[in-house]
């Protein structure tokens, strides 16, 4: 007997929209190599998006690359890729830190381009706790991320830092998540415009 027939209509209804909905693992794996592809080659042709960095004192900053943009600092090779990815980059001045957060679903990459960023990772076990791994992360690094990666990246050095992100697709909602006793737990939605 599946899981599916043993459940009423209605939860049995309910597992196949998540099963359908649910990315099947290669197609995770081509949409991490696509942004992780992306993102390199974004990062590798800084010069061609330099000038838009912006540096806020009072808070993070970050802007979505228009796509023409984008399109011209990338080999045509690539452009295939870029269809349905959202390139946003991102300025660090030290002690500034995202939340923990996910990407709606997306995955993804980040590159550094200057400076030194800290990922710290956070996953669910399957006893219900969590287990936490931090990375430093310095210019030239490359990081791929799956759906449902959870994360906060945070500049902890002395040097401003700019990193550029390539999500796939384009995320339309984040949720930010604090660490208690019982696992992740979900403080916070917002609506990408
Ligand atoms: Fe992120």
């Amino acid at each position: 007997m599946t899981l599916s027939t043993a459940l009423p209509p209605a939860a049995a209804d309910l597992l196949s929209t998540i099963t359908a909905t649910r990315p099947a693992p290669d197609e995770i794996t081509a949409r991490r190599t696509s942004a992780t592809a992306l993102a390199a080659a974004l990062a590798a042709n800084s010069a061609a998006w330099a000038d838009l960095v912006e540096y806020r004192p009072d808070r993070r900053w970050s802007s979505v690359l228009d796509h023409a943009t984008a399109a011209a600092a990338l080999d045509p090779a690539l452009h295939a890729d870029l269809v349905g990815a959202q390139v946003e980059l991102f300025s660090w001045l030290p002690g500034q830190a995202t939340a923990l957060h996910d990407h709606g679903g997306a995955a993804g990459a980040f590159a550094v381009v200057h400076g030194a960023l800290t990922e710290l990772t956070v996953t669910e076990t399957a006893a219900g706790g969590v287990h936490d791994e931090e990375v430093l992360l310095t210019a030239g690094r490359v990081r791929p991320f799956a759906p449902h990666h959870v994360h906060q990246v945070t500049n902890v050095g002395v040097l401003p830092a700019v990193s550029v992100h390539v999500h796939t697709p384009r995320p339309t909602v984040v949720h930010t998540y604090r660490i208690a006793a019982c696992g992740l737990l979900r403080t916070g939605t917002e609506q990408l415009g």
